[in-house]
């Protein structure tokens, strides 16, 4: 088998939460192909107290618990180095926001545009390290001194950065040439061009009596993209105009936007 192109090594007290979903679907098949793979590290064999203890109380008193230091640096230093060569993300609600662009950055290194040749000879596989939070917060040094990124994946908190890790995983791995059976599935999603994605219809032409746009029956592929692109940026100015700001917009849907715009003062 092929070294994986990129390897995610997750610190976590929860290994076992990751199993079902990295043996489904796209996942499964990408780490059967090599091109991702994900390891699994538990924080509690890197304690060596009697009862393994990977918390501890607050300094300055206050509720709820700490994750210790010492664990983390252990494990992470033993399966990345010391110091690490690679990227180590803690996730956390208080990280810089993760997007569509950072999972691009992340899959391809550092601030690069380009996506890798396929079939243009093997990359040595890229390491990410991904910690995984729990209890009221991590003790202070991991912030400072072990972890170089801190993510998360949205304005909410969730129990522990296990659901977070396994987004990052999902939303970062899809970028990986080879990953999805469509290659350009990974273009043509939402927010990979900056706006939403456009409506999509399959079979039957008419259930329960709705329909399907009839555009999208007649074949003509170059009416129907235009179609589309208009779709993408009509829902995206209703639903997320602040998109829009920061989307990468040609000429053309400049002008549709215009026309977008103007239809909805007209309302
Ligand atoms: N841990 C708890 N909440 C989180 C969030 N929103 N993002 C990343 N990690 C988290």
């Amino acid at each position: 088998m092929p070294s994986p192109f990129l390897v995610f090594e997750v610190f976590t007290l929860f290994p076992e939460v990751f199993g079902p979903y990295l043996a489904s679907s796209i996942l499964q098949r990408a780490r059967q192909r090599g091109l991702v793979e994900a390891r699994l590290h538990n924080i509690r064999d890197w304690t060596y107290d009697k009862h393994h203890i990977t918390d501890d109380e607050p300094y300055g008193g206050g509720g709820g618990m700490v994750m210790k230091p010492e664990p983390i640096f252990a494990a992470v230093e033993a399966v990345l180095g010391a110091p690490p060569a690679c990227p180590v993300i803690l996730l956390t609600p208080q990280g810089r926001l993760f997007t569509q662009d950072l999972a691009r950055e992340l899959a391809y290194g550092e601030e690069t545009e380009q996506r890798p040749t396929p079939g243009a000879g093997p990359a040595p596989a890229r390491r990410l390290g991904l910690i995984c939070g729990r209890y009221e917060g991590i003790d202070e040094r991991v912030h400072q001194h072990l972890v170089t990124q801190e993510l998360s994946i949205g304005d909410y908190v969730i129990t522990g950065g296990e659901l977070a890790a396994l987004v990052v995983i999902d939303a970062v791995s899809r970028w990986i040439p080879g990953v999805l059976g469509d290659p350009e599935g990974v273009v043509d999603d939402s927010h990979a061009s900056g706006l939403l994605e456009y409506p999509h219809y399959t079979r039957p032409p008419e259930f329960r009596g709705w329909g399907v746009p009839e555009i999208l029956l007649s074949g003509d592929h170059g009416r129907i993209a235009r179609w589309r692109r208009e779709q993408s940026l009509r829902r995206t100015w209703q639903r997320r105009p602040d998109l829009l700001e920061r989307a990468r917009l040609s000429e053309a849907d400049l002008k549709l936007l215009e026309k977008i715009k103007s239809e909805t003062h007209e309302e």
